[in-house]
């Protein structure tokens, strides 16, 4: 038996899907090393949906009753001509929340434009405060340009700016208390993540070093006065505390040591228009393929309540002598 009144999308779990994350490139001026080989190839340029493509795949959603979009890569704001398409994305009826999440590196010249746009959150990667730390986990990236990227969108009135840090064992542990600092010195959110295992940079020969949430906690909590956010927010993976009773929050993201899946609200298109039913999982449909052989938008939305029917119920990290997911963070939207 099928529900067919609802315009909202529903898994078997009784999940109810109201976030999408949209990847628009693989392409990075970055190359963090939990998230990229050092030397990558990067998919050809008609294999990757044009502007037009992921504007349509937006509307299909927002469509089906979506009311969060989060724009990722890659870094987004490589991409050519993004501007245009935050243009037609803040214009969607019935959306309420239009997020990006980027490296900070363009930021200075796009933060205005995304703002008019109607882009209404950002987050922005920061894993270290200190240059030479910063140049070693992206490789290539200039710290002093995501800072002045950083304050230039805290002039533009977002609703709300969350900093993103992904700690690593033996490399910026010592990053932890600076970074929030600087986080809460400045009303921002910040949250901890854990690493997580998704392609190539993690098979063998670089275990994950993973900093557990916990161990994060109880360093900070030893600082500062944390409240536990008695609501959590819906279907999202962070847990928040209020820190030192102002506006800032602490997020802990946990993949490896808090199962969230029970709760997960959110599916994924990559740069190449597969449709991710879990970030953990292989199971996908291309909507380019739909697209570019002329699915209508009815079809198009058919084809994704079917694939609905395929979301796991969670994720499943495989161990070391299992089969590993084979697909880089950049290309999957993060
Ligand atoms: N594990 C955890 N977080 C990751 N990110 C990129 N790769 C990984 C990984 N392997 C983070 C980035 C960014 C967000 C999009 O995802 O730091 O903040
Ligand atoms: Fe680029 Fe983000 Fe991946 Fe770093 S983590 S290489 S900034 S996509």
């Amino acid at each position: 038996m099928h529900e067919i009144a609802s315009t909202n999308l529903v898994d078997r779990f009784n999940r109810r899907i109201d976030y999408v994350r949209l990847s628009v490139t693989d392409r990075c001026d970055f190359r963090c090393t939990y998230c990229m080989a050092e030397d990558m190839t990067f998919l050809p340029r008609r294999q990757v949906l044009t502007l037009e493509e992921l504007a349509r795949i937006a509307r299909v959603f927002v469509g089906l009753g979506v009311a969060k979009l989060r724009v990722t890569g890659g870094e987004p704001l490589v991409r050519r001509d993004v501007t245009a398409l935050f243009q037609q994305l803040g214009q969607l009826e019935g959306l309420r929340e239009l997020a990006v999440t980027t490296n900070g590196s363009q930021l200075t010249q796009y933060a205005p434009a995304l703002r008019a746009a109607g882009v209404t959150s950002l987050n922005i990667s920061l894993d270290t405060l200190d240059s030479q730390r910063f140049r070693a986990l992206t490789r290539v990236g200039k710290l002093d340009q995501v800072l002045a990227g950083i304050e230039a969108a805290r002039a533009q009135e977002f609703s709300r700016i969350r900093l993103n840090a992904v700690i690593l064992r033996g490399s910026n542990e010592q990053d932890i208390l600076p970074l929030l600092d600087y986080a809460v010195s400045r009303g921002l959110d910040i949250a901890f993540i854990e690493e997580m295992p998704l392609g190539q940079v993690n098979l063998a020969g670089k275990p994950l070093e993973f900093v557990a949430s916990d161990s994060i906690l109880q360093t900070i909590s030893e600082h500062h006065d944390l409240q536990m956010e008695s609501a959590p927010e819906h279907g999202g993976p962070a847990r928040y505390w209020r820190v030192d009773n102002g506006p800032s929050r602490l997020g802990l993201i946990s993949p490896h040591s808090n199962n969230f899946c029970a709760s997960c609200n959110r599916l994924r298109v990559t740069a190449e228009g597969q449709l991710l039913l879990c970030l953990g999982n292989e199971h996908a449909i291309s909507l380019r393929d739909l697209l570019r052989d002329g699915a209508s938008d009815e079809e198009l939305g058919g084809a994704i309540r079917k694939a609905l029917n395929d979301k796991p119920e969670q994720h499943v990290f495989a161990q070391p002598d299992q089969p590993q997911i084979m697909r880089f963070m950049n290309a999957s939207g993060g």
